[in-house]
């Protein structure tokens, strides 16, 4: 199996968690794009019943509206059933880092209140130790960037400013914010480190999602390894 055939996998076997009449928080990024495009194919089938999709991401959102799920805000919604995302690392204990797709803030309001949050990765994306690979992506007021990029080196870390690939100058979130990533020598506990980071005055959200999973669906070559609470 290559790494799109994983994807497409742990999309599929998500879509087995969705029941008629939930609402599905959708997360951002191209393993998840398989998920919404899926669900689209089961409620335009008939085979899914009042299912409504709360994006994170115009992504999402454009791509629910595209493929057949009816969307609805946040605000519209007493609850999330289940909420489905990919993530750019997770340790053995379900800790993530998200936020290559720079909508780790609306990714995550909409996970921490979803009843369910399952977690679509290939094996590619399994590391012993948050940080080894990714940098940890940190949604800051713009006019705070500089002053925060400087206090992250408190943590032994470096920051470097996210830049556009199709536009000039920093890159823009879809809360009118920059990005900062953080690269980190050592994460000892993620839980403490998401937690002081969001202490940072003009810090927005950060991209660690400690113990906030539920199920970790690996697409890996022998198939599907699952990873529980
Ligand atoms: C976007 C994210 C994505 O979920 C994460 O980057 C994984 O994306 P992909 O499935 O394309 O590897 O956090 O902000």
């Amino acid at each position: 199996m290559n790494v799109e055939d994983m994807k497409k996998a742990v999309a599929r076997e998500a879509l087995g968690l969705v029941e008629d009449e939930m609402i599905v928080g959708l997360g951002t990024g191209s393993t998840t794009a398989y998920f919404i495009r899926y669900l689209g194919k089961l409620i335009m089938d008939g085979e899914l019943e009042d299912v409504y999709g709360v994006p994170t991401s115009y992504q999402a959102r454009l791509l629910a509206i595209e493929s057949g799920v009816p969307v609805v805000s946040l605000d519209e919604v007493d609850a999330i059933d289940i909420a489905v995302d990919g993530a750019d690392e997770v340790d053995p204990h379900m800790n993530l880092i998200k936020g290559r797709g720079a909508a780790l803030t609306m990714e995550k309001i909409v996970e921490y209140r979803a009843g369910m949050f399952v977690v679509l990765v290939d094996e590619s994306k399994l590391v012993e130790r948050l940080g080894q690979k990714m940098p940890v992506p940190i949604e800051v007021v713009p006019a705070a960037w500089r002053a925060i990029a400087e206090e992250i080196g408190v943590f032994n870390a470096t920051a470097e400013l996210r830049m556009a690939e199709k536009k000039d100058g920093p890159v823009v979130t879809e809360n009118g914010n920059f990005i900062l990533d953080a690269k980190f020598h050592h994460i000892e506990d993620p839980l403490d480190l998401e937690i002081e980071l969001n202490n940072i005055p003009g810090v927005v959200e950060n991209g660690i999602f400690a113990d906030i999973a539920d199920l970790v669906l690996v697409g890996t070559g022998d198939g599907i390894k699952k990873m529980e609470r």
